[in-house]
């Protein structure tokens, strides 16, 4: 076999790595082969993973593409965030919000927020129901890439004995380099009064580890682990200290065109560099696979980039169509969130509180952490079950985009199946409430508005456009309202009503429905940072993207594997799901491609 070499001229950018280094900058330039046997386009939290499981053994070269560059700073510092601004959401007051994504190597795992959550078992089975008779993505086929995916550090036996901190080590594996910890601080002796109230509220469980897949009250692990409290990532689990010939990643690449034969496989990757524009595009064959990992808003970019898309969109840009895709960058979600119900105790509790942590700092131990994760029979038992059956009864083109085509709103008319059953389901985790108290965040979990994801008018390469459209659906808001009245209830019904809290936001005041909503569409932030869907895992007649192998629709060797995938949201951050999904996919890639 011979490997033909291009030397690309004096440009630091177009550097391939192969192993760590500390250094943001100084890499030397190297030789960039012209073939490999996979391409991995994006050296995020699927990227790396994927890339990781493909090169082992040494027997299959591999270049991960990424947009991004090393870094050893780990926060949501500008440079190493795409910068992106929301359209402005008329159902939210107009307001516009910072769409979150990480661009550097690591991806989002880099800049998040660690908390380390995994979605209930009615979430991961509705993707099986979403995707046919045979399909094997559900709670049973994901677990045990979860446990491969994932390492857990136990609590500390007398802190954990202390604060009845349930886990159980058979959700997770032992050999991942990822890693979950219950991190090395000790909870605030307040922690038990929020539990045990949390406890009591009626319908509520407590499961045997935050991982189980069952819904209720648990203490929750972050992505750090268990010795030096440093952030963990896909960087340090799947690329770090790994050193392997066969395994190389180029910094500063932007890739812009994904190229098929006549046959529709895909066969090679063309980049530019990120930074200068004097760099002519590079294109790198592969003889494999090409394996997408550019995240939820740039992969829909890259689909439409090659001529992947609603044909109609295409036209537009007078890009020549390779599949009419209509679902490429719909089906759009994230979960939404109202940052602050905010309370303030009445007579100080003894001792010192709770507060919210920052997690982002390298080699920080920090107190475990508490949450509620809760399906909407617990947070409205009076309402539920006539909020079910609206949504049920709903005719979707009414809340759709205008674009959608009848394959769409079949596709949609199946998750509203889904979830108008979910919606009754107790073991769901509908809503989140992460538990400093008094008050904080609410969640919800599981908006039923869907947004788009789309390139700018006349621009294909211009950064795209983020429109979460959200609260289309108004149920969103119903629900939102319901889930503060049950921080109402669990702050001023529960055992907490002895240290007399008094509601500041939205205050006593705000007493009816229709007030709370009001006051809900001014709060209600539409991203948590974990955008899915718009590539999503539904047969073709449903509107979706990839088959249940993650290929794309009608084209041959060509793979998607990163949060783009999901056809409908988890109850959880998205972080560990996008993990055990991408050892998923390695997987199955290499069963497909004789690995
Ligand atoms: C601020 C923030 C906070 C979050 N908090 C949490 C949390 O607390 N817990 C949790 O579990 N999850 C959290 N998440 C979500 C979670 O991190 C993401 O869902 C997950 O990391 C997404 O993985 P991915 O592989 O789909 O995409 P990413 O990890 O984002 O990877 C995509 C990669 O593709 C690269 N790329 C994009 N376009 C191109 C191109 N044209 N050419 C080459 N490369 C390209 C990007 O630079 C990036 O590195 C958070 C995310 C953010 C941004
Ligand atoms: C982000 O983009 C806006 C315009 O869209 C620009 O004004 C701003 O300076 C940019 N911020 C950074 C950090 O690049
Ligand atoms: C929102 O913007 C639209 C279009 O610019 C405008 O017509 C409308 O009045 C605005 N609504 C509010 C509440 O500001
Ligand atoms: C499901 O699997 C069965 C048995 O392997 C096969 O006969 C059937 O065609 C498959 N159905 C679909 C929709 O793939
Ligand atoms: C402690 O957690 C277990 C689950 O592991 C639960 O069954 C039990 O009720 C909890 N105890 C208290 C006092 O909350
Ligand atoms: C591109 O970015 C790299 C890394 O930050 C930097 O070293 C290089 O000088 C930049 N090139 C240009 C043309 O800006
Ligand atoms: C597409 O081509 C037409 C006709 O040549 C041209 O008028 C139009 O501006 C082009 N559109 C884009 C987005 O390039
Ligand atoms: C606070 O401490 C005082 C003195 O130790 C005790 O009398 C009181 O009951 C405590 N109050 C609460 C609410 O725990």
């Amino acid at each position: 076999m011979t490997i033909i070499m291009i030397l690309i001229a004096d440009s630091l950018v177009f550097a391939p790595h192969s192993q760590h280094s500390q250094h943001d900058e100084d890499y030397p330039s190297q030789l960039l082969a012209t073939e490999y046997d996979y391409i991995i386009i994006g050296g995020g939290t699927s990227g790396l993973t994927v890339g990781d499981r493909l090169t082992e053994g040494g027997k299959h070269s591999l270049l991960v593409l990424e947009y991004g560059y090393f870094d050893t700073q780990v926060n949501m510092a500008p440079r190493r965030m795409f910068n992106i601004t929301s359209e402005m959401q008329p159902n939210l007051r107009n307001r516009t919000f910072q769409v979150g994504i990480g661009c550097v190597v690591g991806g989002s795992s880099i800049v998040n927020g660690q908390v380390f959550l995994r979605g209930s078992k009615p979430e991961y089975d509705a993707w099986k129901e979403l995707g046919g008779p045979n399909s094997t993505w559900d709670w049973n086929g994901l677990l045990p890439y979860f446990r491969k995916g994932i390492t857990l550090s136990p609590p500390d036996p007398e802190i954990s004995a202390e604060f009845n901190m349930s886990y159980n080590s058979k959700y997770y594996g032992k050999d991942a380099r990822v890693y979950a910890t219950f991190s090395g601080g000790r909870p605030e002796p307040f922690m038990k009064n929020l539990y045990n109230a949390m406890a009591k509220m009626p319908g509520m469980t407590i499961p045997e580890d935050s991982g189980s897949g069952e819904a209720g009250l648990y203490w929750y692990p972050i992505s750090q682990d268990g010795t030096e409290f440093k952030r963990s990532s896909s960087r340090t689990g799947h690329w770090d200290g790994l050193n392997r010939a066969n395994y190389e990643m180029l910094t500063g690449a932007k890739v812009n065109k994904i190229n098929f034969n006549s046959d529709k496989k895909a066969i090679s990757v063309q980049f530019i560099s990120r930074n200068d524009s004097t760099v002519p595009p590079v294109t790198t064959k592969a003889r494999k696979q090409v394996i997408l990992a550019a995240g939820s808003i740039h992969t829909p970019q890259i689909l439409l980039q090659s001529g992947i898309g609603p044909a109609k969109l295409l036209k537009e840009y007078n890009i020549s169509v390779v599949e009419d895709l209509p679902g490429v960058g719909s089906n759009f979600q994230d979960h939404s969130y109202i940052p602050q119900i905010a309370y303030k105790w009445g007579i100080t509790p003894n001792g010192s509180l709770p507060k919210r942590q920052d997690r982002n700092p390298w080699g920080k131990s920090v107190p475990p952490t508490l949450a509620a994760m809760i399906g909407m029979p617990v947070v409205s038992p009076e309402k539920y079950e006539a909020l079910s059956k609206a949504f049920e009864n709903q005719d979707p083109a009414s809340h759709l985009p205008a674009t959608y085509t009848k394959d769409q709103i079949e596709g949609y008319k199946q998750q509203q199946k889904v979830y108008s059953k979910l919606f009754r389901e107790k073991n769901m985790q509908w809503n989140e409430m992460m538990m400093f108290g008094p008050g904080g965040s609410i969640q919800n979990l599981h908006p039923l508005s869907r947004g788009l994801v789309l390139p700018p008018k006349n621009d294909l390469n211009a950064e795209m456009t983020v429109d979460y459209r959200a609260a289309t659906n108004a149920i969103d808001v119903d629900v939102m309202v319901e889930i503060i009245k049950f921080m109402r209830r669990y702050m001023t019904e529960s055992d907490l009503k002895v240290w007399a809290p008094e509601e500041l936001s939205p205050g006593v005041a705000v007493t009816s429905d229709n007030a709370l909503k009001d006051w809900a569409r001014d709060m209600i932030n539409p991203s948590v940072y974990h955008p899915v869907g718009t590539a999503a895992k539904m047969p073709r007649e449903w509107g979706g993207v990839v088959d249940e192998e993650l290929a794309v629709h009608g084209l041959k060797d060509l793979t998607i594997v990163d949060a783009s995938i999901m056809p409908t949201l988890i109850g959880a951050t998205t972080s560990m799901t996008v993990y055990a999904c991408a050892e998923k996919a390695a997987d199955i890639i290499k069963a497909k491609t004789g690995w």
